[in-house]
Order: C-alpha cells, then structure tokens, then sequence
C-alpha cells in the first residue's frame, strides 16, 4: 500500500509540507497490515484496526487473538475497564460488533450483556452490523463540506455503486458519513478501513477505489 500512485498518499503525515515517508510516520509496526499479535505490547488492542478480509464467525478469541485479549486485561485493573479495547479486537476480527458478539464479550469480561450494549452503541467507531472489506467514512462536517465533502461522498458512491450506508454488491465497499475526523486541515478527509486519506477532491475518488479493488476486479 505504500507506493500508491496518486497525489494523495492516504495517511497522516505527508501533505507536501514534509516529506515523510509512510514508515517514518507511522513506524515499523503499522506499515502495511498489522502484525496479528498485536506488534509493540501497547497497541495489543487500544487502536480500532479494521482488517480487510475479516471473519465473522471467527471464535472470540483463539491463537493470537488468545494471546492479544489476555495482554489487554493485564494492562487494567479489572476486566470492566478492558471493555473498550477488547471490542476493538473483536471488530478487528470479525468486522463488526454484532449482538451476539456483545453478548459474547459480556460472558468473557464477566459484565451484563446491557452494559455492554450500552457502550458498544454509544460509540460510532464500532459497527453494529457487517460491512465491506472496506468501510468508506467520508467527513461531512463542517470544514470538509464548506471544501466540497459532498461532492466527495457523491463520488465515492457513484464509484463504488453503493447506496449510502449499505454494502456494494461485490461487497468490497460501504460508504457512510462521517462526524469530523479530527484532520479539519486537510479536507477533505475521508478515512478507509484505517487509513486516513487527505485533501481528497472529487477527481481523486475514481483511482483511489481503482486502487483498493482486489487484483482481477474493475
Ligand atoms: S471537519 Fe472534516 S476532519 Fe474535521
């Protein structure tokens, strides 16, 4: 993903001011997919990561999963505390959180299934039901719509056949809205699966799609 042919580099950092590469930015570790053990011990779940192929009928939590989830809870004093982090890993996992995964999430961390539901809808960061491979945000709010963020979303929808909030047949593609994505600078921001994509007009849609489609694909 690192040598992505157009302007728009599609993470933080490089915005013609400074010339960074991906990996001087972000560091070994998140460069490319991350590591399934979760990398440096502090990322072992504290970061919304959305993988792109994703597995929801995967076991909550096996293997290396097993080993991320154990080192979450060690890191708080009591399972309650972990529950943020923990459902991040579940979505990086699975997609989605759905509400049998809160359910399950509830039994593992020994809290009611209410509680949980109650935090995992509070926060638009997990998604409650399934999406593409890649969940498209794109950034309404204030500074990118005065900068054209409609038109950027009516891109992305025209481009990828998707209607708004629903997955595109093929299903490589859900667009959403977005509340401000915290980079008013650099607008239009629009954030794929993790990745933040910036200063993205109109024109730059068509290749950044063409980009993320699997090899095969048009
Ligand atoms: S208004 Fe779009 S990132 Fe803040």
């Amino acid at each position: 993903m690192s040598d992505i042919p157009f302007s728009n580099p599609g993470w933080a950092g490089n915005t013609g001011e400074f010339d960074l590469t991906e990996k001087e930015v972000r560091g070994d570790d998140f460069v490319g997919d991350r590591p399934k053990d979760g990398g440096h011990p502090s990322g072992a779940g504290t970061m919304p990561y959305m993988l792109v192929d994703k597995d929801p009928d995967a076991p909550l939590f096996e293997g290396e999963y097993r080993q991320r989830f154990e080192k979450i809870l060690t890191r708080y004093p009591d399972k309650r505390a972990a529950l943020l982090p923990v459902l991040s890993l579940a979505q990086e996992l699975r997609g989605h959180v759905s509400a049998e995964s809160m359910d399950e999430v509830a039994g593992l961390l020994e809290l009611s299934p209410a509680y949980v539901r109650g935090v995992t809808t509070f926060y638009t960061m997990y998604n409650k039901r399934a999406v593409g491979r890649y969940l498209v945000q794109v950034c309404t709010n204030i500074s990118c719509n005065l900068c054209g963020a409609d038109e950027v979303l009516q891109a992305f929808l025209r481009y990828t056949d998707a209607e708004m909030g629903e997955t595109s047949k093929d299903g490589n593609f859900t667009v959403i809205e977005a509340e401000c994505l915290a980079a008013c600078g650099f607008p239009t921001c629009v954030q794929i699966n993790s990745r933040y994509y910036e200063n993205v007009t109109p024109a730059d849609v068509a290749q950044i799609i063409e980009h993320l489609k699997p090899e095969g694909e048009s």
